[in-house]
């Protein structure tokens, strides 16, 4: 695919997502590293990934794993150096990977220098670049919650103040109403750009700002009640309107270089879903160039649920925008565990990243997602997500979808030499790479024949959407660019179905999960065998 009339690398490449803890191990120690990420760079070439996202190696005292910065300029000495994310960014272009970071400035670790000096006295110059506020007859100023459990606010007896925190008490949220503060952290960011850096992956978006009255969230439902945080309307400690502006300056940031990307975290399930998420793309070329729409991933498994969203969320884009698409990340238990748990769990899988890779939008890949890696079993004593350890046995936290990727059948699944950090999935002897790589009827090699396909149709990476078909258990749609026609037709049943198609078209078979390329398919019906999927061409 080339890049022209600007359809470029984020539009039409695929996005793999990297948790460096659990990638690879290079120097032994049970922590997934930088030098680990560039071994493997040669098998996300051969993979065919276009960029690489790595969630945060700033320096951080991993009170969240990363997701509390202490320096933004800084690798954290357990993923290596400065040097070696230099060599990483080097090695990954000259095999045509681009590499996101994770920008984690919704907040800072509480031992962030800015913080450490916001906290001296009430009249530091970086007072106001946290939030700070007198409590109420001794009580927090409002009923703000922490998504991670608890109030949002932590008294602070040496200048007799609260300081709000959306996550952990160890995650201070920066004040972004704040000029300087802005500024401050739009030189960080410029700090990796001039390094080379091909685009971000924006932490928490959708807290960026607070209201600046401070009114307490009403009450109301929400879709993972009765987690108390979702026992509040979150409509003034999140989506304010003044997001947009600080999207807006940070698409100019990114303006000023060439070819970088930004993709937002935009967790909107109970706050408006697809609509909102949309709403951060502007008009699509002002905030950010991508934001997650998490529906797909938190619906139910089944043709006309999919179907919904993927309209949904195409209807609410704008009309310059461009959607994303993603099943798995590190915050939520893996697809394999959410959807493909049965004995039919292989076939689904397929079925499944055909939807992915053929839908309209940029495909989003969570590491081990291409060999059908499951969460892993953590006992209470193996926990280490701080989510997990607040809330086990209700919640055990987001360790199971950060398990070790599973390289070989070898000891800790060929991830390190040394004991991992979190345990290794009981999967891996039969769900490795290794395994996968030279057998073609693996689901690696469906995930590989997938990308490969969408270099070769411009149809499936930039073409129009229109599904063809309205049936509860297939999903069918046509992918059309120029004079290209592509139709898609994916049975997420275990039961034989049969479909018409448009007109009186010839088919052939592009890439199936059971009929071999080449195929032809006279138009009128096809016949689908279970959990058949199969991408088509016009003869
Ligand atoms: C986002 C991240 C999550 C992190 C949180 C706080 O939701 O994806 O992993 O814990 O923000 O930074």
């Amino acid at each position: 695919m080339n890049d022209k009339d600007g359809f470029t690398w984020w539009k039409h490449g695929v996005i793999y997502q990297i948790y460096p803890r659990s990638f690879y191990d290079a120097n032994g120690d049970g922590v997934g590293d930088l030098p680990g990420i560039i071994e493997k760079l040669d098998y996300l070439a051969w993979l065919g990934v276009d960029a690489v996202w790595l969630s945060p190696i700033n320096t951080s005292p991993m009170y969240d794993f990363g997701y509390d910065i202490s320096d933004y300029r800084g690798i954290d000495p357990v993923f290596g150096t400065l040097a070696d994310c230099d060599r990483l960014i080097g090695e990954a272009h000259r095999r045509n990977i681009r590499i996101v970071m994770d920008m984690v400035i919704n907040h800072t670790s509480h031992l962030h220098p800015w913080f450490v000096e916001s906290r001296s006295s009430r009249d530091n110059p970086k007072r106001d670049w946290y939030i700070w506020h007198d409590g109420k007859n001794g009580h927090p100023p409002n009923n703000w919650m922490a998504a991670f459990g608890g109030r949002a606010w932590e008294w602070d007896g040496a200048t007799g103040q609260f300081y709000f925190h959306s996550f952990l008490k160890e995650q201070p949220d920066l004040n972004l109403r704040n000029r300087a503060c802005r500024e401050a952290v739009f030189d960080e960011l410029r700090f990796w750009l001039d390094r080379g850096v091909d685009g971000f992956r924006l932490d928490a978006v959708t807290w960026y700002v607070k209201d600046d009255l401070f009114r307490s969230n009403p009450f109301g439902w929400g879709p993972n009640a009765p987690r108390p945080y979702d026992l509040q309307k979150h409509i003034y400690d999140q989506n304010r309107p003044e997001t947009h502006d600080v999207l807006r300056e940070l698409r100019k940031v990114l303006d000023g270089y060439e070819d970088r990307m930004m993709v937002g975290e935009t967790y909107v399930v109970s706050q408006g879903g697809a609509k909102t998420a949309a709403s951060y793309l502007g008009s699509g070329t002002d905030e950010l160039h991508l934001a997650f729409d998490f529906s797909l991933l938190f619906s139910k498994y089944g043709a006309r649920h999919f179907a919904g969203c993927l309209s949904r969320w195409y209807d609410a884009m704008p009309a310059a925008g461009w959607p994303s698409l993603v099943l798995n990340n590190h915050d939520q238990p893996r697809s394999m565990t959410r959807w493909c748990m049965g004995k039919d769990g292989g076939q689904r899988a397929r079925v499944l990243a055909a939807m992915l890779l053929t839908a309209r939008g940029t495909p989003f890949l969570y590491y081990g997602e291409e060999i059908g890696m499951k969460n892993g079993a953590i006992t209470r004593k193996q926990v280490r997500d701080p989510v997990g350890i607040k809330y086990w046995p209700l919640n055990k936290g987001r360790d199971p979808e950060r398990t070790p990727m599973q390289w070989s059948a070898g000891a800790n699944a060929g991830f390190s030499a040394a004991e991992p950090w979190l345990p290794v999935a009981g999967t891996f002897r039969d769900v490795n790479v290794a395994a996968q790589t030279d057998d073609p009827g693996s689901l690696l090699a469906w995930y590989r024949d997938l990308l490969a396909l969408r270099k070769k149709q411009a149809a499936l990476a930039r073409g129009s959407y229109r599904p063809a078909y309205s049936e509860p258990d297939v999903l069918a749609f046509y992918r059309e660019d120029g004079g290209e026609k592509v139709f898609v037709v994916l049975n997420f049943s275990g039961k034989q179905r049969s479909i018409g198609s448009e007109g009186t078209s010839r088919w052939q078979v592009l890439l199936g999960t059971h009929r071999a390329a080449g195929w032809p398919i006279d138009g009128g019906r096809i016949d689908l065998v279970p959990y058949e999927a199969v991408v088509l061409g016009r003869i």
